[in-house]
């Protein structure tokens, strides 16, 4: 008798698990965005496939479009003034030949910055911006925008000398320094910003090259070189971010981004590892997937 009601007990929770398992199936449909924590959305160049990149028409769409974050990359002109641009040539987005290092921030600033863009929505003239334009902005908002403000090297590769100074100030001058991320793929830079202002939260990027240099070491290397710095991120380009790199970082105590991530599919697929940042040049698409 005591074994007859084992027996149907066992069955009846096998029947009961059963169900639920296919109840569950059946109301999951995509795999969910939103982790634990929420991923910012973070618009690169401030969204370049919606407006000319890395213009204030752009950052102010990126806004508009639901950012938590712009994302914009500085030179330093002849000047010794933050030219907003991602190119240390001019030609791409300008069409004019040279340099922003040759140039002064004035002859600059003339510039329309609409060379490269080709979207759909007509913009008028677009001047390349200084970073101080583009905080003002920021300032301006409604609400609280997040900067990740990309320190470039000249056409040779060389820091610019003192833009490391010139940012922390212009930060500083604009009361920004706790919204905003430094980031760069050229690691003294970084190293510099800290001197300058330890408060700074830092992010290193990481792309093929480097991923290259450091050889053979596979993700478990890849991931110790970068907390050796002591950022508090590491930004990697998406088509890099395996799940086994993924962990490697975050069981260093890295927070982590992914760049540029700009269709549905490879959104998703980023968001499910549960980045702390996806950078795209679709701010509209990233609103659409993950608020
Ligand atoms: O946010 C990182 C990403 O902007 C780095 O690549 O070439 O677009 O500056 P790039
Ligand atoms: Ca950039």
């Amino acid at each position: 008798m005591h074994r007859i009601h084992t027996v149907a007990a066992y069955a009846a929770t096998v029947l009961l698990l059963s169900l639920l398992l296919i109840l569950s199936s059946c109301t999951s449909t995509e795999p969910r965005l939103i982790s634990a924590a929420p991923i910012a959305k973070v618009a690169h160049r401030g969204g370049s496939l919606l407006a000319p990149e890395n213009t204030l028409a752009a950052f102010q769409r990126g806004i508009d479009e639901g950012a938590d974050a712009i994302e914009l990359d500085v030179h330093l002109s002849a000047d010794g003034r933050l030219i907003v641009m991602h190119d240390p040539s001019l030609f791409r987005t300008t069409a004019h030949e040279g340099y922003i290092g040759d140039w002064i921030a004035l002859d600059l600033q003339s510039l329309d910055a609409r060379a490269s863009y080709r979207g759909d929505a007509a913009y008028p003239v677009e001047h390349v911006p200084t970073l101080e334009q583009v905080l003002a902005l920021v300032e301006r908002q409604e609400r609280s925008v997040a900067l990740q403000v990309e320190i470039k090297t000249d056409q040779k590769g060389r820091r610019y000398e003192g833009i490391e100074e010139a940012v922390v100030n212009a930060l500083r001058l604009h009361g920004l320094i706790e919204e905003t991320i430094i980031i760069s793929f050229d690691f003294p830079t970084l190293l510099r910003v800290r001197e300058i202002e330890p408060s700074l939260k830092l992010g290193a990027l990481v792309n093929r090259a480097y991923l290259e240099s450091i050889g053979m070491g596979g993700p478990a290397a890849v991931a110790a070189s970068i907390a050796d710095l002591g950022v508090e991120y590491v930004a990697i380009n998406y088509a890099y971010l395996s799940q086994r790199l993924f962990d490697e970082f975050r069981s260093r105590g890295l927070l982590i981004g992914a760049w540029t991530v700009n269709n549905e599919k490879d959104i998703r697929r980023i968001a499910a590892m549960g980045v702390d940042f996806i950078t795209s040049d679709r701010p509209d698409l990233l609103s659409e997937l993950l608020d």
